[in-house]
């Protein structure tokens, strides 16, 4: 090798879409740790906007409201798969923004163009900077943020499936009740007019429904491999 120089993998970005229960952040985390990059939870950061406003008694009902501060909150992500962070103005908000009311209200928060405006612009600073590449996981990360990642994937599975996994990472939660929850928001997000949940036209789709956790980290990770062998 030339001046004894060690070869390092050339930086990759994937990105990793889906609704909610597919089995997308444990798959980002796992994938972004065996393959030593970067990983960003795009909908932490849109949890922790829609924290803030919350926090600071904003209209969530009025998209003008929403708008106008949008830009207010300093929305810092740590990107370590192994320990990833989220911090609003400086505070620690990884649990608070895990919360029914932040839940509930986290899609209205996010179909506002300004809020969608604001946090795409951090995602595509932070995977500009991942030295080794990133995995980055959301609801638009392919068809608008990074729609040249060297790969795509779409999530998907049934949504019992979604479901009963979701229910058992809340525990004791009705599965009904989450199954409507789940039904109604992949609605909103799919539906809104600014970038909605959706698979880029080159994106490989995964149906998780039948495969456990480790079947689908296998899948990515060879897919992840095969890409960086061809660059
Ligand atoms: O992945 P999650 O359930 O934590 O995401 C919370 C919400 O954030 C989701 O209902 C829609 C929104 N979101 C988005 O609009 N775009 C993304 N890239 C990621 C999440």
């Amino acid at each position: 090798m030339e001046n004894g120089a060690a070869r390092t993998a050339p930086a990759v970005i994937v990105a990793i879409d889906g609704p909610s229960g597919t089995g997308k952040s444990s798959t980002s985390k796992a994938v972004a740790a065996q393959l030593g990059l970067s990983y960003l939870d795009t909908g932490a950061q849109y949890r922790a906007i829609t924290w803030w406003m919350v926090t600071n008694g904003i209209d969530i009902a009025d998209p003008w409201a929403v708008a106008a501060v949008a830009g207010k909150p300093e929305i810092v992500s740590g990107t370590d798969p192994a320990a990833p962070t989220i911090t609003v103005d400086g505070t620690d908000v990884s649990g608070p923004i895990r919360t029914q009311e932040v839940t509930s209200k986290v899609s209205a928060v996010s179909a506002v163009p300004e809020v969608r405006t604001r946090i795409t612009e951090l995602q595509r600073s932070l995977a500009a900077s991942a030295q080794r590449g990133i995995v980055v996981e959301g609801r638009d990360i392919g068809t608008t943020v990074l729609p040249d990642a060297d790969l795509k994937i779409f999530l998907t599975a049934s949504p019992e499936a979604r479901a009963a996994r979701r229910s058992g990472e809340l525990k004791g939660v009705d599965i009904h009740a989450t199954r409507e929850a789940l039904i109604k928001r992949d609605a909103a997000d799919s539906t809104r007019k600014t970038s909605p949940l959706a698979k880029a036209d080159d994106a490989v789709e995964v149906d998780t429904t039948d495969l456990t956790l480790q079947q689908v980290i296998e899948c990515v990770v060879t897919l992840v491999e095969e890409k960086r062998a061809a660059k």
